[in-house]
């Protein structure tokens, strides 16, 4: 199979921010996860480089739109490999071959007798680069720019959209995927309900001569739609290169809701026109708000992709904008959900479970994959196999059909299952006892079966950290062939593999701000409260209720756990009650850093924050200690006898 799918390109009237990079991220993973599944794939993006508002943008710069044109364009090509994103061509509208096929095109409509010379009078929105209708405008404005249009009354050329538009409305209730999601089909039909007026394709040379001059008459040249859509076009060589052939049939665009008319009526009557087959979908989301506020440059609230990349790698900020927003819906971007989103789904869930389970593999299996042992499989790990075909299907079918957000959920409903599976396995108890060596396998090897079938399925969302996980389980060229759905086929990873553990995937991210949970400094007046504070004891070794109650007992989940350099007593814990903290506590003799993570521990809360080994600790996990005949010490860490919310009050 072939899969031929496009962004919009994008006006160079300014440098790309999340808005672009979210739709050629959504591009570049469909492309990956196309190419997973076997097909040929051509992926392409570009840059949109006429028009009145490239020329307004130069001016402000004191250049011409040329050199402008130059510059933007560079700064979209180079900001995509930032983002791991592989476009297999970038499209310019001012490139020779660009221009030749628009007024090719132009010509044949022309010569069918589909474009007519008329007059005109309307308003022409500069940032849509399109006339509204008068049911279009809010209060007079142009609802998505709040400016208001030009009143522009001029001689143009004129494309016979009407006539196409029966055509363009039994195509789209004929098949129901044309357009996705439904609500923008709907709106699209609703459109559709009233007549359609003709579209003016042409600027006056007097007014515009940054455009396509028409074949057909000098003193015009194009109107910048009519250019741009036709990209699609000449990226793959209409009207008779190889590529053409093979992809033009199976063409999927996908856009955000600002351009949904030119998208849904202008282009697939122009196609119609020009005599082509229509494009085969139109994938249609939302916008990216900042803050809840719309982006803009003049709040001064863009986010640039670039930054990002920076501060927290390419994988978080691909996942975080997939998951964050539901295909279709608006979303919000904010500094405290990305970050969120880092340390609970990237670091604790899948980073924990990575670390956790190669450190075993070293440790209990002399880095290798072990052979499993038949017999000691149990219903839990059926159980868990089962739930994992259950995934492969949903992600391929949420895949398919735009559905990022949800792909991941169900990816991650599994990284949870493993979590657990480490928990209840405990394979640092069975390792303990040599009776228990076959299902020390069984468990080992479920785990590193396990994180290759989760490298694959997020290949095409994060590469990077995919290719890590494929490089740390010694399957770096498998994954290269892999072949969806055979390559998720449950038994796949050969024991013997050796394994190289090397690096975290997502090491965990410290707030830059002071975070609620930072030691606080005193009050001037906490000294001051200290003479109402109760007696700390009584003479007969009794506490009061009172004195008790100041103690803040709660319970917490341990969700990363180190040790520390120079300190073999002492590991460094992270817990969430709920909030996250930093805690030090003196259990490494006892307890390794991949047995903690997932544990329910009760802390003391309120501690007094104090400075061990240059790490602040805010608080103290309670534990039991003994000492046996020969004075051997064993220390037991408190926990809670049921499954409880973290954070919850002990009392
Ligand atoms: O319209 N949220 O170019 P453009 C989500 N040149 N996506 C956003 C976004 C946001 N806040 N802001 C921008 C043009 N986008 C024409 C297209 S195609 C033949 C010609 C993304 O630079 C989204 O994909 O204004 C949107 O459709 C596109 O950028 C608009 O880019
Ligand atoms: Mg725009």
């Amino acid at each position: 199979m072939t899969t031929y799918i496009t962004t919009p390109i994008y006006y160079v009237n300014s440098t790309p921010h999340i808005g672009h990079a979210y739709t050629t991220i959504i591009a570049d993973t469909y492309s990956r996860f196309r190419r997973l599944c076997g097909d040929e794939v051509r992926f392409q993006t570009g840059t949109d480089e006429h028009g009145e508002k490239i020329v307004q943008a130069a001016e402000k710069e004191g250049i011409g739109p040329r050199e402008y044109a130059e510059r933007i364009s560079a700064a979209f090509r180079d900001t995509w490999p930032l983002l791991d994103i592989a476009p297999d061509h970038f499209i310019r509208t001012t490139n020779p071959e660009h221009i030749k096929v628009v007024q090719d095109i132009l010509q044949k409509v022309y010569d069918q007798g589909d474009i007519y010379f008329s007059s005109y009078s309307g308003h022409y929105c500069k940032g849509c680069e399109r006339f509204l209708t008068e049911k279009e405008l809010v209060d007079g404005k142009c609802p998505d720019h709040l400016t208001v249009p030009d009143e522009v009354s001029e001689q143009n050329y004129f494309f016979r959209m009407s006539k196409y538009q029966d055509w363009l409305i039994n195509h789209i209730k004929d098949n129901p995927d044309y357009i996705t999601p439904e609500r923008y089909r709907n709106e699209v039909l609703s459109f559709l309900s009233e007549p359609l007026e003709d579209l003016c394709i042409s600027r006056p040379c007097s007014r515009l001569t940054w455009g396509i001059p028409l074949p057909f008459d000098k003193n015009f040249v194009t109107y910048v739609w009519f250019d741009a859509l036709i990209n699609y076009l000449t990226g793959i060589g209409y009207p008779d290169g190889a590529d053409f052939t093979k992809y033009w049939s199976v063409a999927e665009h996908v856009v955000a809701k600002d351009i949904l008319k030119p998208h849904a009526i202008y282009w697939p009557t122009m196609i119609q026109a020009a005599g082509l087959p229509p494009y085969q979908k139109l994938h249609v989301h939302g916008y990216w708000n900042v803050d809840e506020t719309k982006m803009s440059k003049s709040i001064g609230n863009v986010i640039r992709p670039g930054d990002l990349v920076e501060e927290y790698g390419s994988d978080t900020v691909r996942y975080f904008l997939l998951r964050e927003m539901s295909f279709g819906r608006d979303a919000s971007f904010s500094k405290e959900a990305i970050f969120e989103r880092r340390n609970a789904d990237l670091a604790n869930d899948i980073g924990n479970l990575f670390s956790r389970a190669l450190t075993m593999l070293a440790k209990y299996a002399d880095a290798k994959v072990p052979q499993l042992d038949e017999a000691s499989i149990t219903e839990e790990d059926r159980v868990l196999i089962a739930a994992i075909d259950k995934m492969l299907a949903e992600y391929t079918a949420c895949m398919n059909g735009f559905e990022f957000h949800r792909a991941l959920q169900s990816v991650w409903e599994v990284i949870g299952m493993l979590n657990r599976f480490i928990v209840t396995n405990a394979p640092w108890e069975l390792a303990k006892d040599a009776a228990n060596a076959g299902r020390l396998r069984t468990v080992l090897y479920f785990l590193a079966e396990s994180l290759r079938i989760l490298a694959l399925v997020l290949r095409p969302m994060m590469p990077t950290a995919a290719n890590k996980m494929a490089a740390a389980l010694g399957l770096t060229e498998e994954l290269d062939k892999a072949v969806l759905p055979e390559a998720g086929r449950w038994g796949g990873i050969q024991p013997g593999t050796a394994l190289h553990v090397g690096e975290a995937l997502f090491p965990r991210m410290e707030k830059k701000a002071a975070s609620p949970a930072a030691p606080e400094k005193p009050k001037p007046q906490a000294k001051a409260e200290k003479k109402v504070e109760p007696a700390a004891q009584e003479e007969d070794g009794l506490i009061s209720f009172d004195y008790f109650g100041k103690v803040e007992l709660r319970v917490a989940e341990i969700v990363a756990a180190e040790k520390i350099a120079k300190a073999e007593k002492l590991l460094k814990l992270t817990v969430r009650a709920p909030e996250e903290r930093t805690l030090v506590a003196g259990i490494a003799k006892h307890y390794s850093p991949e047995e903690l993570i997932g544990r329910k521990v009760i802390i003391v809360a309120n501690l007094k924050p104090a400075k061990l080994m240059g790490i602040a600790s805010q608080g103290m996990v309670l534990a039991a200690k003994e000492k046996d005949a020969d004075s051997n010490e064993r220390l037991v860490l408190s926990a809670v006898a049921a499954d409880i919310a973290v954070g919850s009050r002990v009392a």
